[in-house]
This record gives structure tokens, sequence and C-alpha cells, in this order.
């Protein structure tokens, strides 16, 4: 153990991707801005990486590591090493703030020889966290996030009622027809919906390939003459908003909108969706982009609040 003075809060650690979030949750949190620190790393030519986390020889318990595990393959060596940085300074307890959480999808193999990624994930981060604080996974087969972590205490949270606080802000009209792209997104959209005072819909999505995404709307009849907001969980390619919209505005739909909790799209489909008919799109800070639009700070203290274990003294 180093350092000699009086066991502190939490310490809060960020990177260079995520000291903003990191920051923004030390306040959310009601933390001083001391026990932020900055995780440094560096790219050696042969592309390992040496990780450094210096607490200064301030002493903690708990740590928190923010970082959203978008693009996830160096990201997730480096959380990994920062974890046993932390242990090598004396904390005891240390939870992963990853807004996204990356490979929930790969949950079972699809094919003879693939790897469930999902699972080798959940053993990676339980060796080196005792807790996992995400928002809106994309679970499916394996529907909640416990059983993807058996041995790890984990907070779930769902970025819904944020997502309604935005449209409320932007006083959206009443009639406006909230879209998700498939059955499953029926909680979500649902959510947002109830909570903002909207109906909500979704529409039958069909996906050949990674770029190649069919939309069907059941009910075409509702859109005809309302603006619509399209809601989903993740932007990735793309290619989902953008069959929505298409069908919407085939439907008669007045505008497209659309909003999201992860935006991972690089900013060349930004174009994409402006030549679609989106006018705008607007995401949750959980993984930096220019869409961000609203911060999830104070829904991640709560659900760091909410880590018994974590936070028993
Ligand atoms: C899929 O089920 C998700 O809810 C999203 O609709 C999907 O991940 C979006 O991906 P993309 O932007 O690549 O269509």
């Amino acid at each position: 153990m180093t350092g000699s003075g009086p066991v502190a809060e939490v310490a809060f650690c960020g990177f260079d991707d995520s000291a903003a979030q990191a920051g923004a949750l030390v306040a959310a949190w009601g933390g001083a801005l001391e026990t932020f620190h900055m995780v440094e790393t560096h790219r050696f030519p042969d592309q390992e990486v040496r990780v450094r986390l210096d607490l200064e020889g301030r002493r903690y318990k708990r740590a928190v590591i923010c970082r959203s595990l978008d693009q996830p393959d160096s990201k997730l060596i480096e959380i990994l090493f920062a974890s046993a940085a932390l242990r090598d300074q004396g904390v005891e307890k240390i939870a992963l703030v990853a807004p996204y959480l990356a490979y929930m999808r790969q949950d079972t193999a699809f094919r003879s020889g693939e790897a469930v990624s999902q699972k080798v994930l959940a053993g990676l981060l339980e060796g080196a966290f005792d807790g996992l604080i995400t928002v809106d996974p994309h679970l499916h087969r394996v529907a909640r996030l416990e059983e993807v972590f058996p041995r790890m205490e984990t907070c779930c949270l769902s970025a819904a009622p944020v997502l309604a606080d935005l449209l409320r802000k932007e006083n959206v009209s009443a009639d406006t027809l909230l879209l998700g792209p498939d059955a499953e997104s029926i909680h979500q959209v649902g959510a947002v919906a109830s909570a903002a005072g909207l109906s909500a819909v979704t529409a039958l999505k069909e996906r050949s390939g990674d770029r190649q995404v069919a939309v069907v709307l059941a009910d075409p009849d509702m859109f005809k003459g309302r603006p619509v907001i399209l809601v989903d969980d993740v932007i990735s390619t793309g290619e989902t908003l953008i069959a929505c919209a298409h069908a919407a505005l085939k439907a008669g739909a007045k505008s497209v909108d659309a909003c999201a909790v992860h935006a991972l799209y690089p900013p060349q489909t930004g174009k994409a969706f402006t030549d679609a008919g989106i006018r705008s799109v607007k995401s949750c800070d959980g993984v930096l982009h220019s869409s961000n639009a609203v911060s999830l700070a104070p829904l991640l203290a709560t659900g760091l609040a909410s880590l018994a274990e974590f936070n028993r003294e």
C-alpha cells in the first residue's frame, strides 16, 4: 500500500477519451475535484501499451474507472491494466462505469466454432472489477445483466428517462410519434414515450448483413402528417435509422428526427442521415460524439450509489 494519509472517499479515473465523462461523474457524485485521476497511456512502436495511474500517495478504499467500451479492443486491455495499477496502490474495490458495453450481442455461437464473446468479456471484467454500471446494454438471448456477470455486482441503467427529458425540453408537439426499429425496441421506445407523454410504435426490421437493413411499418396510416422521432439504443452503421426514415417519410410523416442512447457512427454517416431526410440526431454522452445532447452523469451516479457491496464500509 502506498501513501499514508487518511483513506479518502472514492477515486474516479478516466482516460483521455473519457476524462470529460469521468469529471461529470465526480460532480454528479458530489466528490472533490482532487479525487479525479487521469490514466496515462503510452503506445510503444510495437503497439504494446504502458498504462500509468498514479494516485499520488492518496489512499482510497474504492475506485471507479470510467470508460465506455466502444471500439473496445485496445480499451479493454487498458482498463484491465488500470485496474491492476489501482490494486497495487491498495484500492480494495473497483467499479467499472462503462456507459456503453461492448460484445453483448455475441451471446451464443451462431455457427460452430464461433467464440461466445459475451462470455469471454464477462470473465475478463469479473477478474478485474468488483462492480459494473452500464446503460442499455444490447442484451438478447441472455436477457439480464446479472446473468451475463454472475460473479460481479452490476447495475443496468435505462436512459429512457434521460431521453424523455430531452424530448420534453425540446417541446416536441403532442402528435409526435416515436418509432422503434424492431419489436425488441418496444420496452425502450415505450418507456420514453410514456415518460414524455407521447405515443410509440415499432417497425418490423430485417437485417440481412452488416449494412443491409429492411424496415416495414405495420400500420403506415398512423404516420400521415405527423412528426416522427426515431428512438434506438445504438446507432452503429446508421442503416437502421436510414431504413426507418425512408419508411416513415414514404408513409407521409411530416418530419423525421432521431435520438439514441449510444452513437457510434462515423462523421460521414451524418450526410447519409441528411440525405435520408433525418433532420437531427441526438444522443446521450456515454460515448463522446458530435451528436451528444444530454448528459448521463446524474443517472450513472445513481447507479454507482446503488451498488450495495461496492459502497459497503
Ligand atoms: C439492433 O437491434 C439495435 O437496436 C440497433 O437498431 C442497431 O444496433 C443499429 O445498428 P445500425 O446503426 O448498424 O443499423
